[in-house]
């Protein structure tokens, strides 16, 4: 049984219902997926379909991250399609007329490595997060983004491929904010500040 939210319907807090352990998740971190009946889990596509991934790809997700319902997290390098080949098409033993030939024949998977999400991120609905990127402490994902590059601390991004809408807060609040790193707070401190917490005063935070 999944540990829900009082407040918000069919949330769960991912870190103890992972089974995959290619999956690694932070405290508190929920995902909010009422409009996907689905598991978290099949969101996370292709994780377990190439054998030369077991070792490559992981998702790691920081703490207190709100993930929306749909959102997509694609793994697994290239999937083991070569658009730079002739065929992406499987041909290494995807059907029995071509199994015998697969020792012959070059791989064609290429990984792109882990996919990191930071601490304090907000993922809207049916976000697409592309392999082996990093999201940095505090961005915001608009619903259907389709993230290709990296993401900045405290970015917003939108659109496909995302680009930056705009930052949170200005250079020097973000410095502060990583300096600080209020969610390796313990949760007594987390509970102190709240209601700074829950404002745009990062100086305030920054005296605690
Ligand atoms: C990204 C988001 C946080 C921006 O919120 P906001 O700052 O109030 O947005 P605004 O309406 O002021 O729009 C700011 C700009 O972002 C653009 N924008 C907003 N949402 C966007 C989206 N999903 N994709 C692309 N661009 C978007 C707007 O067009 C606007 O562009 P402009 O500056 O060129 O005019 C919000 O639109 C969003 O996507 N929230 C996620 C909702 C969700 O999925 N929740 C899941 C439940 S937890």
């Amino acid at each position: 049984m999944h540990s829900r939210f009082k407040t918000y319907r069919d949330s769960y807090y991912l870190k103890d219902h992972i089974k995959s352990s290619k999956i690694i998740v932070g405290d508190y971190t929920y995902y909010a997926g009422y409009q996907h009946k689905e598991d978290f889990e099949s969101r996370v596509w292709y994780l377990d379909e190439i054998d030369e991934s077991k070792d490559v790809d992981k998702l790691i997700i920081g703490k207190f991250c709100s993930l929306g319902s749909g959102c997509t997290f694609v793994m697994c390098g290239n999937q083991g399609h070569r658009h730079d080949w002739i065929s992406t098409y499987p041909l290494d033993g995807f059907d029995d007329d071509f199994i015998n030939y697969e020792t012959h024949v070059p791989k064609a998977f290429q990984k792109k490595g882990d996919t990191i999400i930071g601490n304090d991120v907000w993922i809207g609905a049916e976000a697409m997060i592309m392999p082996g990127i990093t999201i940095g402490n505090g961005a915001v994902i608009a619903s259907r983004a389709v993230v290709t590059k990296n993401v900045p601390s405290y970015a917003i991004v939108g659109g496909n491929p995302a680009k930056t809408i705009k930052m949170r807060f200005s250079d020097e609040e973000i410095v502060l904010l990583e300096q600080i790193a209020w969610w390796n707070w313990d949760s007594e401190k987390i509970k102190k500040h709240l209601a700074i917490l829950r404002s745009g005063d990062v100086r305030a935070l920054a005296v605690k």
